[in-house]
């Protein structure tokens, strides 16, 4: 496999990100020639930002999953797509060459197809790491099922949610998921999502814990089975073919829930083609992707990372992925270090979070491990403090791996800014320059660019909201269901741009600092959560009279959630009611929804007009006490002194 669209010095970053710009249209155009389309698109690009409209490579014909495995078959058919890592280092390590991924991808179409599902329908996924779920999803994309996965940390109420939201029929699952000294019963957390629910026909359940699990006549059906009986479908005289659904370039691929800073999660939803040409340009330029080298992703399948860098970006490029069922502090914290020793792993992608978590245990865990296959490294889903950085540098890149600190969100589909590895500087906490395709710019409030002023140390620094005034392949197209939401959410704020909800800095060579959300959502440990989706969990709980949620600051999970409870009758045991209020949490949304601390308060600080002045609360969690700015708008000032005599 050869990537002629690689950029690989300056030059070519610069000469490719002009012409991005200059002619986008003649640009992607020609990245787009090195994919297998059924038929040539009729049209490259079609957008407005208003409505909004975008349309990418329209009346093209293709199947995603002829461009990740089959066009593969000829050349790497017996290379392996996939090494599988168990959660357990003494179990067995599974490889999965193109070949069987092809066979396995096959048959779990047939076994969708058997049971009813048709393009279009929408099939919720919920597993553990295992190859499977990579099969469960290409399969859905080889019929044009929307896949709807789901992280595997979130609760039966938030899937009963989702599925009712994407009016889901079909849903796939374990007994359990094995994670660390845990298991996870899957398939008990579906039972309970779909008690009351009418419209699931069928639930697919892969044995991977061998947890006791209950199986509804009619309803529930073993994936072991079906694979079983699928598979003298597919295979004729040890020829295996299932044909692949002709798509439009522009049909639903899949939906990915994610949160906002309002209400429920809303659902991304990314279209066929520009999602592959988009995963698959920034999986070969941002990483510099060799044929051979062994790339470690070490994120969730059900987070956007899994499905843009372990599944679709890789696999379109021919690669070998390290797919990890487990997490990285057991059974210790020599874990990734191990994997990379094994598996001799060329290019590492992790959270800085991660990082920050392992290098708490020192350096004890990396003594006797060979990381010298690492050529590059990368980082993704929150800002990286320099701290880290360096840490990840000397000890695991031994200052020779160029590290690549990718910034992008489950609505781009893909990196948007980050340095190339090798290719463009890299600069410790920046995600640097934009990739080309990518035009991004900084406003103030009133959505007019913020030009650059000189800082403190004299350079001309712009800081600002970050906007896209242009769209690239990889661009959400609508939010299930709603499109007004999607317009509200992402091109109402400012007109005729993409908003980020991130703040920036810029300087005076272009490149860009990630500074973190301006929006009421929180990053906790690289996850996206909204603060108002937590306050209403809260609110849920019998006697919880209102409360309010910020982030603060976190050694490990670079941000944490404060709750802010009032709480009306009076409780006994505070601590008690606390751990119960965890638990209301747990329930409605998920563990990683969980507040690190709850304050009860007599009241919350608001305006006259009845706002919430989450400014304060923001600088009390902070421990920022002595300054809270102007107070004199509020209702009642002595709330805010009774806060923070109690602050924890
Ligand atoms: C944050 C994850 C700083 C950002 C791929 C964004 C980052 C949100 C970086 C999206 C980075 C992601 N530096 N911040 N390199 N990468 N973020 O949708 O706030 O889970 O808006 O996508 O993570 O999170 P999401």
């Amino acid at each position: 496999m050869s990537y002629p669209f690689q950029v690989r010095s300056m030059e070519q970053y610069e000469k490719a990100y002009k012409a991005s710009v200059d002619e986008p249209e003649a640009f992607w155009a020609s990245v787009a020639e090195n994919f297998k389309w059924r038929k040539k698109w009729n049209k490259v690009l079609e957008w407005n930002f208003t409505e909004p409209k975008i349309e990418w490579f329209k009346g093209g014909k293709l199947n995603i999953t002829e461009n990740c495995i089959d066009r593969h078959l000829e050349t790497l058919g017996d290379k392996p797509a996939f090494i599988w890592e168990p959660n357990s280092p003494d179990d067995r390590v599974r490889v999965v060459t193109y070949n069987r991924l092809h066979k396995r991808v096959c048959q779990f179409a047939q076994v969708l197809k058997n049971n009813g599902v048709k393009k279009g329908d929408r099939v919720c996924i919920y597993m553990g790491m295992i190859p499977e779920l990579a099969y469960a999803v290409l399969g859905c994309a080889r019929i044009g099922a929307i896949h709807s996965v789901i992280f595997g940390g979130f609760s039966a109420q938030s899937i009963a949610d989702r599925l009712d939201d994407a009016k889901a029929e079909y849903i796939v699952t374990c007994d359990g998921a094995f994670r660390g000294g845990k298991d996870i019963p899957l398939k008990s957390v579906i039972d309970d999502a779909l008690i009351g629910n009418k419209t699931v026909k069928r639930v697919i359940v892969y044995t991977r814990t061998r947890t006791p699990v209950s199986m509804i006549k009619g309803r529930d059906v073993w994936w072991e089975d079906e694979m079983e009986y699928a598979e003298t479908q597919v295979e004729k005289d040890g020829i295996v073919s299932f044909s692949a659904e002709e798509m439009d370039a522009e049909d639903p691929l899949f939906i990915l829930y994610t949160s906002g800073s309002t209400g429920k999660p809303k659902g991304v939803v990314h279209t066929c083609a520009g999602y592959m040409i988009w995963t698959t340009y920034t999986f070969v330029n941002v990483f510099q992707y060799k044929p051979g080298d062994i790339h470690f992703c070490t994120a969730d399948i059900g987070w956007i990372t899994g499905h843009s860098y372990i599944v679709y970006g890789p696999l379109s490029a021919g690669a070998t992925s390290v797919m990890f069922e487990g997490i990285p502090t057991w059974p210790d914290a020599g874990r990734f270090w191990d994997i990379v020793d094994k598996h001799k792993v060329d290019i590492l992608y992790t959270a800085p979070t991660a990082i920050r978590s392992l290098m708490g245990f020192g350096l004890e865990p990396l003594k006797g491990k060979d990381l010298s296959s690492l050529k590059i490294l990368g980082t993704v889903g929150e800002p990286i403090n320099e701290e880290a950085w360096h840490w990840y540098d000397e000890n695991v890149g031994k200052k020779k791996c160029p590290i690549v600190d990718t910034w992008w969100q489950t609505e781009t589909g893909g990196t948007l800014i980050s340095n190339l590895a090798g290719v463009t500087p890299a600069i410790p906490s920046w995600a640097s320059l934009p990739l080309p395709g990518v035009q991004p710019l900084l406003v103030d409030e009133n959505g007019k660019e913020v030009l650059p002023t000189p800082s403190e140390n004299g350079k001309l620094i712009a800081s600002g909201n970050l906007c896209i005034k242009f769209p690239w392949p990889g661009i959400l197209r609508t939010t299930w269901g709603d499109h007004e939401r999607c317009r509200q959410n992402y091109f109402a704020a400012y007109p005729n741009l993409y908003f980020t909800g991130d703040g920036a800095l810029k300087d005076e060579k272009g490149n860009y600092r990630i500074t973190g959300r301006v929006d009421d959502v929180l990053n906790v440990s690289g996850h996206r959560i909204g603060t108002a989706e937590v306050e209403n969990a809260i609110n849920m709980h019998a006697g919880v009279v209102e409360s309010a949620v910020v982030g603060y600051p976190h050694d490990i999970k670079g941000q944490g959630i404060y709750a802010y409870v009032v709480f009306g009758p009076k409780h006994g045991d505070e601590d008690l009611t606390r751990k119960d209020i965890l638990q209301t949490v747990s329930r409605v949304i998920g563990p990683i929804a969980k507040p690190d601390k709850v304050q009860f308060v007599p009241g919350l600080p608001k305006t006259r007009s009845g706002k919430i002045m989450r400014r304060i609360l923001r600088k009390i969690a902070e421990g920022e006490i002595s300054n809270l700015g102007d107070t004199t708008t509020l209702l009642d000032p002595a709330v805010v002194e009774e806060i923070k005599k109690g602050k924890i």
